[in-house]
C-alpha cells in the first residue's frame, strides 16, 4: 500500500486538544499539553520549511535582539584598560571608559550594563569593609555612566567577594560563612549603590533572607523604584574561574583567616533542580522583581523550569567560563566565533529566558546589525 496508503489509513480524525495553534513567542508550551498529531512522511516533510532563508525567517520561533542583552563589565580603580588574560577581548575599564561604554551601549540598543569591581588587593580586608564605601569605584562608575547615558540601566552586584581578602561572599565567623551578619553588610552596600543611582540591585551572594531585607531597606529609604534582580538559583560552579581572575578575587581557603576552600555552603549543588525552584520561589515571595539563573548554558533546564513554574522575568548569566570557552576555541580556529556567540545567546531565548547577561553583549549587538 506504500506510505501514502499508510498515511490515509492513519488519517481518521482525532479530537484536537483545545489550545492556541502556536504558543506565543518566547513562551514555553506548558507541560502536559499534547502536540498536534503529525502527518507521516512524505505528506509531512519537515525540510520543506527549511529550504530557503526567507521561509526559515518566516517560521523562526525565537528572535534574538540587542534588547535581550545585559552587558557584563569590570571596572577598576586606575586609569586605562587592563586586559584580563583568561578572557581575551575583555578588559578592566577605568571609570571614564565605563562612561564611554554606556554611551556605546545606548548606540547599540543594549538596555543595561552590569558592573563588577576590581579592587586593589592591598585595600581588602576580611570584613570587606570597602563594600559600602560611598567613595568607591562602583558608585563613581555608576554616577559617571548615568551622567553619560541616563537611558541605559545600571545593575550593581551586591556581594562582598570583590572586597574580602579571602574571596568569600560573606563574613566568616569561626571558620564558617555567617548568614545574618552578612545580610547587614549587604543591605548597607545595596543602599549605598541605590544612593549612587543604580537602577537594579543584583545580590549574587546566596545568603538566605537577603532579598526581603534589601527590599525592606530600600522601601524605608525612599528607593521604592530601585529594582531587585536576584541571583536566585546560583550554582557552585567551576565556570566562574576567569571572573575571579577578572576582579582579582582573593583565593578561597587561603590567608590568615580560617576559611572554606569553596562556596558550597551557600551556592547550590549543580546536581539540584527542585532546590532551584525553592530558591526562586522564596526570592520572588520576598520581593525580587526579576530572578536569575547562573551559570547559563549548562543550566538551561533550570531556566526552563523556572519560567514555566513562576512566569516571572527570568534572566540567565552567560558567565566568564562560558565566554572563555568560546574565545579559546575560536582562537584556535576550532569554531566560528560570531556564529557560536549568536547560537549560544539564541539558545537562552529558546529556553525561555527573558534576557542574558553576557560579556559578548557589544559584539553580539554588532553582529546583529546594531
Ligand atoms: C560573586 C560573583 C561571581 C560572579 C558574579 N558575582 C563569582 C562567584 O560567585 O564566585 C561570576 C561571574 C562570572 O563568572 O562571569 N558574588
Amino acid at each position: 500500500m506504500g506510505v501514502w496508503g499508510l498515511a490515509a489509513s492513519l488519517s481518521t480524525p482525532r479530537p484536537r486538544p483545545a489550545r492556541p495553534l502556536h504558543p506565543p513567542r518566547n513562551c514555553a508550551m506548558p507541560l502536559g499539553m499534547s502536540p498536534t498529531p503529525l502527518a507521516p512522511y512524505p505528506a509531512l516533510r519537515l525540510r520543506r520549511l527549511r529550504q530557503a532563508d526567507w521561509i526559515r525567517r518566516l517560521v523562526r520561533e525565537t528572535v534574538l535582539t540587542p534588547a535581550d542583552l545585559i552587558w557584563s563589565m569590570v571596572v577598576h580603580e586606575g586609569e586605562g584598560e587592563v586586559p584580563v588574560a583568561s578572557m581575551p577581548g575583555v578588559s578592566r575599564l577605568s571609570v571614564k571608559d565605563c562612561a564611554r561604554a554606556a554611551v556605546e551601549a545606548r548606540r547599540l540598543g543594549i538596555p543595561a550594563i552590569a558592573i563588577f569591581p576590581h579592587i586593589d588587593g592591598a585595600r581588602k580586608d576580611a570584613e570587606g569593609s570597602l563594600a559600602a564605601d560611598p567613595g568607591g569605584v562602583i558608585p563613581r562608575a555608576v554616577k559617571a555612566m548615568k551622567d553619560a547615558a541616563p537611558e541605559v540601566g545600571i545593575l550593581c552586584d551586591v556581594a562582598l567577594d570583590p572586597f574580602t581578602t579571602h574571596g568569600h561572599d560573606g563574613l566568616i565567623r569561626s571558620g564558617r560563612i555567617a548568614n545574618d551578619p552578612t545580610i547587614e553588610r549587604l543591605v548597607a552596600q545595596g543602599l549605598m549603590q541605590a544612593q549612587a543611582g543604580a537602577d537594579i540591585l543584583a545580590p549574587s551572594d546566596m545568603m538566605d533572607g537577603r532579598i526581603g531585607a534589601l527590599r525592606g531597606a530600600l522601601e524605608s529609604a525612599g528607593h521604592q523604584d530601585v529594582m531587585i534582580m536576584s541571583y536566585a538559583a546560583k550554582f557552585a560552579s567551576a565556570f566562574y574561574g576567569p571572573y575571579r581572575d577578572a576582579i582579582g578575587s582573593g583565593k578561597l581557603g587561603s590567608g590568615p583567616d580560617d576559611n572554606p576552600a569553596d562556596k558550597k555552603t551557600y551556592q547550590m549543588d549543580p546536581a539540584n533542580t527542585e532546590e532551584a525552584l525553592r530558591e526562586v520561589g522564596q526570592d520572588l515571595a520576598e520581593g525580587a522583581d526579576m530572578v536569575m539563573v547562573k551559570p547559563g548554558l549548562p543550566y538551561l533546564d533550570i531556566v526552563r523550569r523556572v519560567v514555566e513554574t513562576y512566569r516571572a522575568p527570568t534572566f540567565a548569566f552567560q558567565v566568564s567560563g562560558e565566554y572563555a570557552m568560546i574565545k579559546a576555541a575560536a582562537a584556535n580556529g576550532w569554531l566560528d566565533e560570531d556564529r557560536a556567540v549568536l547560537e549560544s545567546l539564541t539558545a537562552f531565548k529558546r529556553a525561555g529566558a527573558t534576557g542574558v547577561i553576557t560579556y559578548f553583549a557589544p559584539q553580539a549587538a554588532r553582529v546583529l546589525g546594531a
